[in-house]
């Protein structure tokens, strides 16, 4: 019933995203939406798309028309499963895990970690491009979330070994309820398994991130009950996320040499080219909100009840808000990109993630005076945009 209302009033279109050559290349169907409206009804996933910068914004700064507490999901079966983490709560709930979970991201307690993170940039830069051929992918990009970040987390050792296949397996089921997603489900049963009966006091690293939640959940600060799903909000975004993020880079600038040379020449433009990489490929391209009261986007009506995908992704190369947008350029001003979100939900581990991606850009422009691509494979995922191997072989300076 809903349904009909919706497809007399919105756009629609059959495109489904999801599809494996759309992932891939997902660039001309963010267009077509884009130029469809501020919102198009998706036949295939009875959903909104919102691929326009303003509507994604609209969307994700307004927690009480799309409350995050029903799931930020594309199914229903992983909606239920995050309920009640600090990905997925609104208001004062919110408030109290986000500020447990933030505690060690904050820029003033990352201070502590910088020189260890610039000293292991150092360390694996120096290493790979000793052997002018590597994988970006699984030898460069994992050097530092998973010595530095899993470390801080501090799981016990068996869990640090899966965090990377539970990150990209807990990520498919964000997506719509297709083959990616129901394969990825076994895999998000053992993360959710392992976060009750394993990350808990006694195993869990002493003084690390993990620990520090059912710290704050013994003096009070947050809901007990709430402690296994927050466990998550490490667990799932630390990893995968910070690593797309550097092997993203790599790709985009051994496509644009220019640009590269640009970094070698002055470095102080690494901090706009990490927000300029962002911008251009977001690690994480999209993810849902439930839409709470009828909503008015732009002239398209979102009644109550229905869903939307926000695409983090087409908003970043929207050309009403980025000028020439496809255009990688480390000088332009990206630092509005939503490749971290926006309002109440941006990501908390931000200012980790950029440390990480500066610090690694900072070492190879030290050290390499062209990077080419010798072979590349997509990684074929619901939400994450990345590569499962990118080898690449480097010119030293
Ligand atoms: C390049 C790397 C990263 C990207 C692209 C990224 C992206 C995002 C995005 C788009 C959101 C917003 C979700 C929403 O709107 O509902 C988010 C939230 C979040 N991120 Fe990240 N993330 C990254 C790294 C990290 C890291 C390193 C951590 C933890 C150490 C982290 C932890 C979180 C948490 C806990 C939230 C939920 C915040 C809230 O709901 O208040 N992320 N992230």
């Amino acid at each position: 019933m809903m349904s009909e209302i919706i497809v007399e009033r919105a756009p629609r279109s059959d495109i489904d995203p999801y599809e494996d050559n759309v992932l891939l290349d997902p660039w001309p169907m963010y267009d077509r939406l884009r130029d469809m409206g501020p919102a198009v009804w998706l036949d295939k996933h009875n959903m909104f798309a919102l691929t326009r910068y303003d509507s994604v914004l609209a969307a994700l700064q307004n927690d009480a028309a799309f409350p995050s507490r029903f799931g930020v999901m594309m199914n229903e079966e992983m909606n239920q499963v995050l309920r009640g983490n600090t990905l997925c709560s609104d208001g004062d709930l919110h408030n109290m895990l986000r500020k447990v979970v933030i505690k060690p991201l904050t820029p003033a307690a990352l201070k502590s970690l910088q020189d260890e993170v610039d000293l292991e940039a150092e360390r694996i830069v120096e290493r790979l491009v000793d052997r002018r051929t590597f994988c970006a992918a699984t030898q460069l990009a994992t050097h530092l979330p998973l010595t530095i970040v899993s470390n801080a987390v501090g799981l016990p050792e068996e869990g640090r070994e899966r965090m990377m296949e539970w990150s990209i397996g807990m990520f498919n089921c964000f997506g719509p309820a297709n083959g990616r997603m129901r394969d990825s489900l076994p895999v998000l049963d053992e993360l959710m398994t392992y976060a009750r009966t394993q990350a808990v006091p006694g195993k869990l690293k002493p003084g690390s991130w993990a620990e520090a939640i059912h710290d704050a959940a013994a003096r009070g600060e947050v809901p007990p009950e709430a402690v296994p799903v927050m466990m998550i909000d490490y667990m799932g975004p630390s990893l995968d996320t910070t690593i797309f993020g550097i092997v993203n880079g790599v790709w985009l600038f051994a496509n644009n040499p220019d640009q590269w040379d640009r970094i070698v020449a002055d470095q102080s433009l690494i901090p706009s080219a990490v927000n300029e990489i962002l911008r251009m490929e977001a690690p994480i391209q999209d993810f849902g909100r439930y839409v709470a009261k009828d909503y008015n986007m732009d002239g398209v009506l979102l009644p109550e009840g229905s869903r939307v995908i926000a695409y983090y992704g087409a908003a970043n190369r929207d050309p009403r808000k980025f000028a020439d947008p496809d255009r990688f350029d480390v000088s332009r001003n990206a630092a509005g990109h939503l490749a971290f979100g926006a309002g109440p939900h941006m990501c908390v581990g931000m200012n980790l993630a950029k440390l990480e991606m500066r610090s690694i850009f900072k070492s190879l422009a030290r050290r390499v005076k062209r990077i080419r691509i010798v072979e590349e494979q997509r990684a074929l995922h619901n939400i994450l945009r990345g590569f499962s191997s990118l080898t690449v072989e480097v010119e030293p300076l």
